[in-house]
């Protein structure tokens, strides 16, 4: 199908409306669904549109650093490419074109355990010095994660994100209506590797293909389990806990020495009506604030970033950075890497030309006298 030149795509939504007429029905389905009605995956934009800037005045904005640091890893911009299933459902070389525009772009991928590229093909793509997290599903096998864990830490990775937020696949309909077809020549593009022997029924679409070994018995006992097992192993990693969506547990988080907390409600695919990961943030961060904790643990969201002016409220309200997902997946599918680099280069001028306007030089600059919540603590 025809498709615009990628000078034509002005952001990242450009990048989705072109998706949604050129990709595969399958591959669209699996990467554009949210859970049952898709409510929390329309709010988790929308969400943002409830925050509001107090832009300072008279500061000189010549210059603007946009660099920051996520668990001691110097990055070039505040968010990272967040994990997401099955890369090669979109584009043949799958997540090695986010590797690739990370490295590019200075900024943070999180390796899916689910991906279409083995692990070892991501850590190889990388460049010497690119640092990459990441994301487990804990397997009900304790055995095969603790070798994907050790695995995981041998070849560099230093952030382990624990994903916590789907002990059960959510129903994504338009997913399971398209009825993902594997690929008749080659196991491995469908990410089925992670669950060799397992009996996989593709009749309920991909998600639900590929999920099926993951533990729903995990709960905090598990946590001093995994510190163990990466003490153990001598090679230092932080734990992270990806799907937090109440203070509450971020405070337990904190009780068990992790290290940092991703709120996210996993872009709306798993319990619908679970809330937008930016009011997520605002009542954390004032909570944290209250009792002295915020250097207790690093805060990221992620769920419906699309705009540059997300990013900052995001940081604003005290996240240490935020991830992006599906923009990146469209991006790649429709241009390849260089479809994934032209939506980094889109975020860079959207966010230096709002600092500015924002009046804030560097990322520490930003801060909560810089919004107004009063919309979403109302809401
Ligand atoms: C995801 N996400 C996800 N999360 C996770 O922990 N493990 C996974 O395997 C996946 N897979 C996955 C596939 C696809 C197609 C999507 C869209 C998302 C959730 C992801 O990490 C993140 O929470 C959301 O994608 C963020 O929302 P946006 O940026 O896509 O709106």
């Amino acid at each position: 199908k025809a498709i615009p030149r990628l000078e034509e795509c002005y952001n990242l939504f450009d990048f989705e409306h072109i998706a949604s007429k050129v990709m595969k029905n399958a591959a669209w389905a699996y990467y554009s669904s949210g859970a049952d009605d898709e409510i929390t995956l329309r709010e988790n934009h929308a969400a943002f549109h409830r925050v509001w800037f107090r832009p300072r005045i008279l500061i000189d904005v010549a210059k603007i650093d946009l660099s920051t640091s996520m668990f001691g890893t110097k990055v070039q911009m505040p968010f990272y490419v967040t994990a997401t299933a099955l890369g090669k459902l979109g584009h043949p070389e799958g997540e090695v074109n986010l590797t690739k525009a990370s490295h590019t772009n200075g900024v943070i991928q999180m390796i899916p355990t689910l991906a279409s590229c083995s692990f070892d093909e991501i850590v190889d793509a990388a460049q010497p010095g690119q640092t990459q997290w990441f994301q487990l599903y804990v397997n009900s096998d304790r055995e095969v994660t603790r070798k994907i864990v050790c695995h995981a830490a041998d070849r560099g990775v230093k952030v382990l994100c624990i994903t916590v937020d789907a002990p059960q696949l959510g129903r994504r309909e338009k997913d399971m209506r398209s009825k993902y077809v594997p690929p008749a020549t080659d196991d491995d593009d469908t990410g089925a590797t992670v669950q060799k022997g397992a009996e996989v029924d593709h009749s309920q679409g991909s998600a639900r293909a590929i999920s099926t070994f993951i533990d729903p018995a995990l709960s905090w006992k598990d946590i001093p389990w995994f510190q163990k097992v990466i003490k153990d192993h001598g090679k230092p990693m932080k734990l992270v806990l990806k799907g937090v969506q109440r203070v509450e547990d971020v405070l337990l988080a904190i009780k068990y020495g992790l290290d940092g907390v991703i709120l996210s409600n996993h872009g709306g695919r798993q319990l619908e009506f679970a809330r937008p990961a930016i009011e997520v943030l605002a009542e954390t961060m004032e909570v944290l604030d209250r009792n002295n904790l915020r250097n207790r643990i690093e805060v990221y969201i992620d769920g419906g970033i699309r705009r540059g002016t997300d990013i900052i409220k995001a940081l604003c309200l005290g996240a240490k950075g935020v991830g992006i997902g599906r923009p990146f997946l469209y991006a790649m599918s429709c241009y390849g890497v260089d479809g994934v680099n032209h939506a980094m280069n889109l975020i860079r001028d959207e966010l230096e030309m709002n600092m500015r306007l924002i009046g804030a030089n560097k990322i520490e600059d930003l801060d909560r006298s810089m919004v107004d919540v009063r919309s979403v603590d109302q809401h």
